[in-house]
């Protein structure tokens, strides 16, 4: 199969939206000097960080395909992060994961307290939809309410939170292979159906080109997840920036727990390229997302 991952150029196009994310980010929450500060650093620590900035690159990949404006590619691009980083904070809270270590440095309820990891958590998933709900996302009130209501509904119980009671359950219950892909499909899936979502809204996508983007996304999200269930079992915590061995210490069924190493190597392989597959009627222009989906199994953080 063709290598997306050189072909496209993902290297530079990962470089270069980590550079708008942290730049837009510095613009959205700018230092303060007042009694917020601790909490403004909090949410700064939380949203500047790192991270490979997936998301925001598969809204700018899926509108590349449309002719949209840049400005509402990085808007929406900042919102799904935004909502993403506080699913991390909370995520790794000592009453969910109980994590140290987030992105090669210490989780923020380590660098601040609770209090702020919790309400910097909050702050970032509120700011997301204060930056969709103004204007210069976009002129056409009707889009910017299907992006918040996209959105919403990804984030939301029907979608990553729903995702992660369900992980919690999956700490004490034995879930059989359809509920285990439900979980993944909600906890990590939903986010990242909305990215690709998002950019066919931005670029008022066909129905039928819609639903192609809709395949891609789903099966990349589970390939997506199943390398973050095998980076935990077998991953080198130098380069996740995170502890590995949790999922197994916790007892939590995932993927990997139910099929083994090989046959989840195995599977999130033929996710991606069945998520390839569904790309088959757009041209090279599709090339990044064909990267994106490649990158997502072979990566090593
Ligand atoms: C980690 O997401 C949590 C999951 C939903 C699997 P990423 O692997 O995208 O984390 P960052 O943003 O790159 O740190
Ligand atoms: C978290 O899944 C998914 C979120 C919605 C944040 P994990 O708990 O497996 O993510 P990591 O491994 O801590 O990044
Ligand atoms: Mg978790
Ligand atoms: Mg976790
Ligand atoms: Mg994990």
């Amino acid at each position: 199969m063709v290598d997306y991952i050189a072909s496209a150029g993902l290297r530079g196009a990962l470089d270069d939206i980590i550079q708008s994310m942290n730049d837009g980010f510095n613009r959205l929450i700018p230092c303060t000097e007042d009694p917020r500060s601790k909490l403004i650093n909090a949410m700064r620590y939380s949203a500047l960080g790192g991270g490979k900035r997936l998301r925001p690159l598969l809204v700018r990949a899926t509108a590349a395909l449309f002719d949209v404006e840049p400005r509402a590619v990085m808007r929406v691009a900042l919102a799904v992060e935004a909502v993403h980083c506080y699913s991390l904070v909370h995520d790794d809270l000592p009453c969910m994961d109980d994590d140290d270590m987030r992105r090669g440095q210490p989780t923020t309820h380590k660098a601040f307290d609770e209090a702020s990891a919790v309400l910097a958590g909050d702050a970032l998933l509120t700011l997301a939809f204060e930056i969709l709900s103004h204007v210069d996302t976009h002129p056409d009130p009707h889009v910017r309410c299907d992006l918040i209501a996209s959105l919403a509904q990804a984030a939301g119980h029907n979608g990553m939170v729903g995702g992660q009671a369900m992980d919690i359950a999956a700490e004490t219950s034995q879930f059989d292979l359809r509920t285990t892909t439900r979980l993944q499909q909600l906890k990590t899936g939903a986010l990242i159906d909305f990215s690709v979502e998002a950019g066919a809204i931005l670029g008022r996508a066909s129905a039928e080109s819609g639903t192609h983007l809709k395949g891609y996304a789903r099966d990349l999200g589970l390939a997506f997840q199943i390398t973050d269930d095998l980076l935990d079992a077998e991953g080198d915590p130098a380069t996740t920036g995170k502890t590995v061995g949790k999922d197994a210490a916790a007892g939590k069924s995932t993927l990997v727990t139910l099929m083994g190493l090989d046959q989840a190597k195995n599977q999130a392989q033929a996710l991606v390229s069945q998520a390839i597959d569904h790309l088959r009627s757009f041209d090279a222009k599709a090339d990044l997302l064909r990267a994106i989906a490649q990158f997502a199994i072979v990566r090593d953080k």
